[in-house]
């Protein structure tokens, strides 16, 4: 889809489905002599924002690293701030609501807060008629950990090996619903994807960036998807 941003701005090629590795509240709340937990708001008010401005410019599906299955190593005090700040924004009620955005989660529900999951359901199921973009939040998620479960659901269900497919896995995967990712954007500086959609950014286009998540800017999406816009795609062909 095209999209004109301003007045002399040339049309450009608007990615239909942004990943973005939200990295560095941490480093964000470190250089501000603040608890890394103001880091985790300051960046969970920033998703808002650039979902919001994702859902104008025409994105029709962005997924978001919130929490990875490796994140359980940090201390208990870390992760019960990320539950409570996930508890905060799940139950207001504002969120994106009237805005016609379709909220969705990908990830090992299991072994998240009952009351956490009964949250996320409800999200969901209140945006369900939702005709606008799809937020996606990665919730305890792992690349290799969908795989591996795409892998026992196969099995489980007897499916013959010669009906193994990549069309088969990949409707085995927590983004069944959705196309795989035009362009991830990981902010703070980390040069890796650390266990992100493993399976579905084969033939994604990468861009990274200096800034710390929580100083994301609407700005710096813009050059993102300018940078993704200078990019041949040409997914082994000519
Ligand atoms: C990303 O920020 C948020 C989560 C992983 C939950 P970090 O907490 O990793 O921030 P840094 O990388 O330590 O700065
Ligand atoms: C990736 O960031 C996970 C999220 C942003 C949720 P990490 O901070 O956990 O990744 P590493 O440890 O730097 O690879
Ligand atoms: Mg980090």
């Amino acid at each position: 889809m095209f999209f004109k941003t301003k007045e002399n701005d040339v049309p450009r090629n608007i990615p239909g489905h942004i990943a973005i590795i939200m990295d560095g509240n941490g480093r964000w709340a470190k250089k501000r002599g603040l608890p890394r937990s103001f880091g985790h708001s300051a960046g969970a008010k920033k998703f808002k924002e650039i979902a919001r401005y994702c859902n104008k410019i025409g994105v029709k599906y962005l997924t978001v690293y919130a929490f990875s299955t490796e994140n359980w190593k940090r201390p208990k005090e870390e992760i019960d701030g990320i539950m409570n700040l996930l508890r905060d924004y799940l139950k207001d009620s504002t969120n994106f609501k009237g805005e016609n955005i379709k909220l969705r989660f990908i990830g090992d529900r299991a072994p998240l807060p009952e009351d956490v999951r009964i949250l996320m359901e409800n999200s969901e199921r209140e945006s369900d008629d939702a005709t606008g973009m799809t937020a996606c939040l990665a919730l305890n998620y792992g690349g290799r950990d969908e795989i591996t479960k795409a892998v026992q659901k196969i099995i489980s269900e007897g499916i013959n090996e010669q009906d193994i497919t990549e069309e088969l896995i990949s409707s085995k995967l927590y983004t069944v619903d959705y196309p795989d990712p035009d362009l991830i954007i990981r902010p703070s500086g980390e040069y890796r994807l650390s266990n992100f959609l493993t399976w579905q950014s084969a033939y994604s286009e990468f861009y990274f960036d200096k800034v710390l998540w929580p100083d994301f800017t609407t700005k710096d999406l813009d050059r993102a998807i300018d940078e993704f816009n200078r990019r041949n795609r040409r997914f082994g062909g000519v």
